[in-house]
């Protein structure tokens, strides 16, 4: 008998021929063009020696069970796996394939791309094209005028804060330096000692290289993070302990002109903090990438509610004659960092690759070390 491997969706043809061309393997994958459903998946992945993923199905103790001893391994097609109960699966000597590295580049264009949209009122600016709006503001001096990314006199220093600085906030940094960024701050999970070894090769990289506007490279507590930066990257990974880490009091505490951009999970932003520091202009604006609940993020939510019209920008450097402008200042697009063609062609490569390594018991082309993983977390 032909052992089984189950795909909850579609991974595009050259993919799918790649697994169907495997003549010892049944491949069981999900017809349809949306979210697999879970009953499909649990009455599919009985008998299964492996399963390919997304980060939208629950891989619990409910699912092991269904799956019995037979399973050998589950690969998910995303960096981020908090989707997989590790415990469960670290019991039953299941292994864990992901997609790291891969995707690092695609997310710090995005995260770039979002700081941009989010400080600039981009998404704002084509809905007011599409609307046959542009004739009222054509040329108005402050028409859409937002914090600028890059220093100038007014501004001559930028702090890039990172909240988690991980390979994504690494390779966000990189570019922003080509932006002429100052200064740069981060936390990591507090349980971890600070990393000097990486402050040094970093600040050796950005005195030496590409650009000298980086002048400093050093964590701080999460209170100096809200309190300095002029732009914060949320790059952690979820879970239970980075859960509303930017939450009512972490925002209060930012600068009224700061951008706040989320390309990680939504559920380190409390949806509702942010939407009443966007309306009461805490902060400036967010960009945002994953939010909280979603995909069910509708016209009713707060963060899409949110209004156009807002009184007052209270940024030091702008006088009272701006504060009636037009825009929205939060920037909402459906997760799809890493969608790129390339990245996302490497990603269920990847994820191929991870689950037939698995399921021939060879090495696997990224393969989480779930023991490791465990210890370390908090
Ligand atoms: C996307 O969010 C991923 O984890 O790959
Ligand atoms: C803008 O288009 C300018 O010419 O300043």
């Amino acid at each position: 008998q032909r052992r089984k491997l189950v795909v909850s969706r579609d991974l595009g043809p050259d993919t799918m021929s790649l697994l169907y061309a495997r003549e010892d393997l049944e491949i069981v994958a999900w017809p349809e063009d949306r979210r697999c459903e879970r009953s499909w998946l649990l009455e599919k992945i009985a008998g299964a020696t492996g399963a390919i993923v997304m980060l939208s199905d629950k891989i619990d103790e409910e699912f092991f069970e269904r799956a019995g001893p037979s399973l050998k391994v589950v690969s998910t097609t995303s960096v981020g796996f908090e989707q997989v109960d590790l415990h469960a699966l670290y019991r039953r000597k299941v292994r864990l394939g992901y997609t790291p590295d891969i995707l690092t580049d695609a997310v710090a264009d995005a995260s770039v791309m979002l700081a941009l949209m989010a400080g600039r009122n981009a998404g704002e600016g084509v809905t007011l094209v599409k609307e046959g709006k542009w004739p009222n503001f054509h040329f108005a001096p402050f028409f859409f005028t937002g914090p600028q990314l890059s220093p100038t006199p007014l501004s001559p220093t930028r702090t890039a804060g990172f909240l988690g600085f991980g390979r994504i906030a690494q390779a966000t940094l990189t570019r922003l330096t080509a932006f002429g960024l100052t200064h740069c701050i981060y936390t990591t999970n507090p349980a971890s000692p600070p990393n000097t070894a990486l402050e040094a090769s970093l600040a050796a990289r950005y005195n030496t290289g590409i650009s000298s506007s980086l002048r400093s490279v050093r964590r701080v507590e999460l209170d100096e993070l809200a309190r300095a930066s002029d732009v914060l990257f949320v790059l952690a990974p979820g879970g239970e302990s980075t859960h509303h880490v930017v939450n009512a009091d972490f925002l209060r505490k930012m600068k009224k002109h700061a951008v706040l951009v989320n390309t990680s999970r939504g559920t380190l932003v409390d949806s509702d903090a942010l939407a009443q520091a966007l309306h009461e202009e805490w902060i400036w604006g967010a960009g945002l990438d994953v939010v909280e609940g979603e995909p069910h993020v509708g016209a009713d939510h707060p963060l899409v509610q949110e209004p156009r019209y807002v009184q007052y920008i209270g940024w030091e450097c702008i006088t009272d004659h701006l504060r009636k402008l037009y825009f929205r200042r939060c920037v909402i697009i459906p997760h799809i960092g890493s969608a790129t063609f390339e990245t996302r062609l490497g990603m269920v490569n990847l994820a191929a690759g991870n689950a037939l390594a698995g399921i021939d018991d060879e090495a696997m082309p990224a393969e989480l070390d779930v023991a490791a993983r465990i210890a370390s977390q908090p």
